[in-house]
């Protein structure tokens, strides 16, 4: 399922992102801001934890959401920025990493590099800012499937159209949100009108 969220606060950071004269600080600020607000909608029905703690009048029972179910899975390096922000939230919850590779000829991913820990019956968020051809997060799902998790959630910032329909057609039982569908993919697979290379723009590597 894909749910785009359709809200101005977020089409106006987006918005931000769009434009060149962003520099990588505030790319990676904005980018922490943008996956909070979407980690808040997406764990909206995430089911809460009694825990009795102290407070200033005694010991009280009070609700909190499950931080230890939750698994954190960023795609590197464009996925860091978003970890950082949602981890600094759930500091009780564990994180998971892993490396893709675009082959810069066939446009398929390869993963080089997983570090994702035990996800057995846990809910896994997996952070990728852009969805282009959807090939490499359609990966991402798979490796992540294997490990039998609850659930799955995907956090995007912008895909393509024809990225999105790959991933809702191949993995129909995750729940991808989207902070904003662009028009389309260009001829090099970048999304238009889109934003660049998202891992290039956070950390100045061009
Ligand atoms: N990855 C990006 O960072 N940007 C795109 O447009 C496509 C893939």
């Amino acid at each position: 399922m894909i749910t785009e969220l359709k809200h101005p606060v977020l089409k106006t950071l987006i918005n931000h992102l769009r434009e060149s004269q962003t520099d990588a600080l505030r790319f990676r600020h904005i980018v922490h801001d943008i996956a909070r607000l979407m980690a808040y909608e997406a764990l909206s029905t995430e089911p809460s934890i009694e825990r009795e703690i102290d407070t200033w009048n005694g010991k009280r029972t009070f609700e909190f959401i499950d931080e230890e179910n939750l698994l954190f899975v960023s795609i590197l390096r464009a996925g860091l920025p978003m970890i950082e922000s949602v981890t600094a939230l759930f500091p009780n919850a564990s994180s998971g990493f892993l490396a893709m590779r675009r082959d810069e000829k066939t446009h398929q991913s390869v993963i080089y590099y997983d570090r994702i820990p035990e996800c057995k019956g846990k809910t896994v968020i997996l952070l990728d800012p852009m969805v282009a051809t959807g090939g490499s997060l359609c990966d991402a799902i798979s490796v992540v499937k294997h490990k039998e998790p609850a659930k799955i959630i995907s956090l995007n910032l912008i895909g393509s159209p024809e990225g999105l329909d790959v991933v809702d057609q191949k993995h129909p039982d995750i729940h991808l949100f989207i902070a904003h569908i662009d028009e389309k993919l260009d001829s090099n697979m970048y999304i238009y009108p889109g934003l660049g290379d998202a891992g290039d723009r956070s950390y100045n590597t061009k």
